[in-house]
């Protein structure tokens, strides 16, 4: 089976090309949704973390105050790298499982969607790399509009994450992102028959 990173940057249309391929019948693995089951109610995940920050970190039903847990690791490394400690190893043994599930299904062609795949050094493990990538300006307007955020806030995550610049040069597929869906579905599958030599019709 051949493993295959799927990344870009904050807003640049990683999770758009990510449900394109899956529509197809792609088994896409989304490392933001394993991220959220690894802290799911009742799970070891939040509970260690409600060992390391306090209940306070807890929403009144008893879920992962985000919010509040995001504004406490944003304004500090330690906690940052603590919190990371915590959710990584449970988003790997997810994403394990998930791939051993699909192996065993036959499937020849697994994609992982991962925010991080270049700053966690995860583009090692895969046999191919597609980037969604998109000019800074598109890629502001995208985070302002999608999140509600103002410029300067936009700028601030956009800033935060490794430039789009660097993670052009490490990615083996590059899809530019700056036009229209249907665009986006035309080369996303060129690129998707690039790294795994299988043709897709992908509709926007
Ligand atoms: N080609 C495109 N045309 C129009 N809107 C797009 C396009 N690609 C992405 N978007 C929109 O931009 C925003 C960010 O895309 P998304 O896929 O959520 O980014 P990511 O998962 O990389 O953060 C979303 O609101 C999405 O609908
Ligand atoms: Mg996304």
């Amino acid at each position: 089976m051949k493993l295959i990173g799927l990344t870009g940057g904050i807003a640049s249309g990683k999770s758009t090309a990510g449900k394109m391929l899956a529509k197809a019948g792609v088994a896409v693995i989304d490392a933001d949704v394993l991220a959220r089951d690894a802290v799911a109610p009742g799970s070891l995940g939040l509970a260690a973390i409600v060992a390391r920050f306090g209940p306070d970190v807890l929403l009144p039903e008893g879920g992962l105050d985000r919010k509040k847990l995001g504004s406490i690791v944003f304004q500090n490394d330690e906690s940052r790298r603590a919190l990371n400690h915590i959710v990584h190893p449970e988003v790997a043994r997810l994403a394990a499982a998930r791939l051993e599930e699909l192996r065993a299904k036959g499937a020849d062609v697994a994609v992982y969607e991962v925010p991080l795949l270049f700053e966690n050094g995860l583009d090692a493990a895969m046999d191919g790399t597609i980037l969604i990538a998109c000019a800074d300006d598109v890629q502001l307007r995208r985070t302002m509009e999608r999140d509600g955020l103002q410029e300067a806030a936009a700028r601030a995550r956009v800033a935060a994450q490794m430039p789009l610049s660097e993670k052009r040069k490490r990615a083996a597929v590059v899809v530019e992102n700056d036009g229209s869906r249907a665009d986006l579905a035309q080369a996303l599958a060129a690129a998707f028959e690039q790294v795994t030599g299988q043709r897709l019709a992908l509709a926007p």
